[in-house]
């Protein structure tokens, strides 16, 4: 096969044009709270998959170790080594032969640090837990 210079540029240009289409770029988050808003997000799309009878898939998201958090709650340094467990214990969503159960143990455990740090979104983890396993 022969490329003749315009061919080559076209095919050249089109390469570029679907690099740049195609790459819808992963902005990771910034700081502890657009974290904690992506990883909502994140739990009601898995939620919404499990009610479709959809398997549970993992997309990318930022991990909570590491952050800074906003000035609206506590000092959060104790609990980087639990942020840690916990993204391990999410990562396990996407392993797992039950995701549906280890879902529950991440609503579960975001609960649970809720009720300590930061009460404001509790209502919306609770309504999460897939209550009819
Ligand atoms: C170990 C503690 C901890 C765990 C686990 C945790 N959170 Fe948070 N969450 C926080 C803290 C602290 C903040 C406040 C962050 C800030 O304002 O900087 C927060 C904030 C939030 C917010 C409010 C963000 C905003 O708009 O202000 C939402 C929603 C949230 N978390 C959801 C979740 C969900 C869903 C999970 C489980 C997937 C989870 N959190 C797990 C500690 C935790």
């Amino acid at each position: 096969m022969k490329f003749t210079l315009p061919s080559l540029l076209i095919l050249l240009s089109s390469f570029f044009l679907i690099q740049s289409c195609s790459s819808e770029r992963y902005e990771p988050a910034q700081d502890l709270r657009e974290a904690m808003q992506e990883r909502m997000s994140d739990v009601v799309r898995l939620r919404e998959a499990y009610d479709n009878g959809e398997p549970m898939q993992r997309r990318e998201f930022t991990r909570f170790a590491g952050l800074p958090n906003s000035e609206f709650v506590d000092d959060v340094s104790v609990y980087q080594a639990y942020f840690e467990i916990f993204d391990d214990m999410y990562e396990e969503i996407f392993k797992s032969d039950a995701p549906e159960k280890q879902f529950n143990i991440i609503i579960q455990s975001c609960y649970a640090c809720h009720q300590d740090v930061c009460p404001g979104p509790l209502r919306a983890i609770k309504r999460l837990e897939i209550t009819e396993l």
